[in-house]
């Protein structure tokens, strides 16, 4: 689906400088740099209120930071208008799914390919979904609102892959689902990512499924970034290992635990 070729020069394909953002008085993020390569997959993980969806807001220009800057394919995006930033190849996939609950699963996906004139690429990035999300092809005329939650977070993320996007921000795809639905979506986020090229930077709660799936980390505490390695080597650490194993000793839901870890140096 990537349809722009890479720049030549090596540069990251997605970076963050000193990114500061806000709600009012309230900031939210302070200083986010991180780097995320073409065809990797890179992770933030942090507790909730950490400021994980707020990176990823500010990234598709939902909300304009406050400082930093923000560059993709080496131009900037900072601040610019989120339906720009859609057609330079970079699609969200906010928390929560938000899919058009009263039109068909194929309509949802139809939207994610408003910006295309490429009615023949169109066509066959919807079978590419079909096929990575079968459940979704059996669905199509079914209104979206009617799937469950898992479904929901597939169409989101197939909606998201509509835009032929080389880069997906994904926001934490395992909220209120099951481990076994949690573990099928991140199997096919590892395949789209290996298959179809496509980069990803994951946000989550869920360290555990977060660093098998990804190659590089970084952790988010209050806003800032605390800590940032390769995921096989965060996996290594004390701290990750203990909050890991924590986190597997209390299932899935690894928030309290996580909220109890003061430092992360
Ligand atoms: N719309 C909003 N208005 C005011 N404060 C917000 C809003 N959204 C998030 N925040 C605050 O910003 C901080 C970061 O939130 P968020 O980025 O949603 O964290 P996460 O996604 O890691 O759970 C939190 O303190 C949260 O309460
Ligand atoms: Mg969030």
């Amino acid at each position: 689906m990537s349809t722009t070729p890479a720049p030549v020069n090596g540069e990251p394909l997605l970076s963050l400088l000193n990114v500061e953002s806000a709600y009012g008085p309230i900031k939210a993020i302070r200083g986010v740099s991180l780097q995320v390569k073409r065809g990797e997959i890179a992770t933030v993980l942090g507790s909730n209120g950490a400021g994980k969806s707020t990176i990823l807001k500010t990234i598709s220009g939902i909300l304009d930071p406050r400082k930093g800057s923000i560059t993709f394919k080496g131009q900037a995006i900072t601040a610019q208008d989120p339906a720009y930033i859609v057609q330079q190849g970079l699609s969200h996939v906010p928390e929560g799914r938000e899919v058009f609950a009263l039109l068909s699963v194929h309509d949802n996906l139809l939207m994610g390919a408003y910006t295309r004139k490429d009615r023949d690429g169109v066509a066959r990035d919807m079978e590419t979904v079909f096929n990575y999300f079968p459940i979704l092809r059996e669905r199509a005329t079914q209104d979206a609102g009617l799937l469950s939650g898992g479904q929901q977070q597939m169409l989101a993320i197939s909606r998201a892959l509509m835009a032929a996007p080389e880069l997906i921000l994904l926001d934490e795809p395992s909220l209120g689902l099951s481990p076994k639905l949690t573990k099928e979506i991140f199997e096919i986020v590892v395949r789209i990512n290996r298959e179809h090229g496509t980069t990803i930077l994951l946000v989550e709660q869920n360290a555990n499924m977060a660093l098998n799936a990804s190659d590089y980390g970084y952790v988010l505490e209050n806003g800032r970034i605390v800590m940032e390695d390769t995921c096989a080597r965060l996996r290594e650490k004390d701290d990750i290992r203990e909050f890991y194993l924590g986190m597997k000793a209390e299932g899935v839901r690894g928030e309290r635990r996580w909220k109890k870890k003061k430092n992360w140096r």
